[in-house]
């Protein structure tokens, strides 16, 4: 049996990764240690609440006392590393807690898991690995042609991207020092079930079913290169079994669209199905996001050739799927836009 730990097991990809790895494993044991920041829900693990082989923890990865004790408590083979500040808006206004979280946190698991596992000198116990869970935006941003690869530099822009681009260096020293067992995967933009609504995507389907104004920053022809949450998850579950140990593997399913066109294919389809009163009319252009990255797209061809690894839900699929579940979960979208959301929401864009 393997036994996993989980961090960042309430957020958006975490949870979906959680619950991917319970349908898809019978002999498998997940501890998921979360903060349940602002971002983490255990409404998102209601749907396993009952299942022994998942033991949910409350507490901050930075937490050196809690971390040791995880491992001597659990006999952990993987560690998968999602708990991070994700939201690059916030990194903008508030940078300090990404550099607590993204970095200091990464390396105090980091440390932890090296003792825990380490048994010689650039020695580990057989079979263990530490997955870090990054981003495309550690390359920074691209003109209208190519592609991020394995080899693209790391040109990080935003407080965001910044943080995670230090923690991958932690990480990758760790294998290059100590040979200590890592990977580290670089995903582009997710969309699916249990996202935070600061993110583009559930953002504009709440706004949109409550009438309200979709902001749409600077001229909305940034491009973001769109994955279906569940396709990451196959990713990483294949690069936590396969991957070859110090490797960096992009994770994108070729599916670049500008924000003003995701905006409207979310405005077509509630005007189609669910509410004819919506409309284009809704789109605001605002104030642009400071130091905002223009384009991102991932070059995924070393997963795919190495671990067999291919995207599974096309776009157009995908985000059907994904506004109809925000649609059915109105009690979970309600509950995450209470009291704090408001209070941010407003900050964030009314004087944009
Ligand atoms: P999210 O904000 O939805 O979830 C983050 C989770 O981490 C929350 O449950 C939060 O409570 C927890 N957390 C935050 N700080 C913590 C701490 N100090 N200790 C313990 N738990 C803590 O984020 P997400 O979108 O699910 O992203 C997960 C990971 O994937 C992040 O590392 C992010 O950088 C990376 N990533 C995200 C995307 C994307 O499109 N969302 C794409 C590529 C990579
Ligand atoms: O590329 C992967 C990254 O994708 C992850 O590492 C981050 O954790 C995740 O938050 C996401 O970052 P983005 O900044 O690309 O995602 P966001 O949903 O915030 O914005 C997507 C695009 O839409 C971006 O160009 C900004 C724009 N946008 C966003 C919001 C919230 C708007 O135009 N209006 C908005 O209200």
């Amino acid at each position: 049996m393997k036994t996993y730990l989980v961090t960042g097991g309430a957020g958006f990809i975490g949870s979906n990764f959680v619950l991917y790895l319970l349908k898809k494993h019978d002999d498998i044991q997940i501890v998921n240690l979360d903060k349940l920041t602002y971002a983490g829900n255990l409404e998102n693990l209601k749907d396993i609440e009952s299942d022994k082989r998942h033991i949910f923890v409350q507490g901050d990865i930075c937490d050196e006392k809690l971390v040791s004790k995880l491992f001597s408590d659990y006999s952990i083979d993987y560690v998968v590393n999602f708990a991070a500040e994700s939201h690059v808006d916030r990194s903008i206004s508030d940078p300090e807690i990404f550099v607590k979280s993204n970095v200091l946190g990464t390396v105090n698991l980091l440390n932890c898991a090296k003792k825990a596992w380490q048994i010689g000198d650039d020695q580990f116990r057989e079979g263990c690995k530490f997955l870090q869970v990054s981003t495309d935006e550690v390359y920074g941003s691209l003109g209208a042609e190519g592609f991020f690869t394995e080899k693209t530099p790391l040109d990080p822009h935003s407080p965001y991207s910044s943080s995670k681009s230090s923690a991958d260096l932690f990480v990758k020293a760790y294998w290059d020092t100590y040979r200590f067992p890592i990977n580290i995967t670089r995903c582009s933009n997710n969309y699916g079930p249990y996202q935070f609504p600061e993110k583009l995507i559930p953002l504009m389907i709440n706004n949109a079913l409550q009438h309200k104004e979709l902001p749409v920053y600077g001229d909305g022809m940034q491009v973001r290169d769109w994955l279906y949450v569940e396709d990451h998850c196959k990713a990483i579950d294949m690069v936590v079994e396969k991957g070859s140990l110090g490797e960096v593997y992009n994770v994108g399913g070729h599916n670049e669209r500008p924000n003003v066109a995701i905006v409207k294919t979310i405005l077509s389809y509630i005007q189609e199905n669910v509410d004819s009163q919506v409309s284009e009319a809704l789109i605001r252009h605002v104030e642009d996001r400071k130091g905002h990255d223009r384009r991102y797209g991932i070059d995924p061809q070393k997963i795919k050739d190495d671990l067999g690894w291919y995207p599974e839900t096309a776009f157009e699929e995908g985000i059907k799927r994904t506004i109809r579940w925000y649609l059915e979960h109105m009690d979970w979208m309600k509950n995450v836009t209470s009291g704090a959301y408001q209070e941010y929401y407003a900050k964030m864009y009314q004087n944009r």
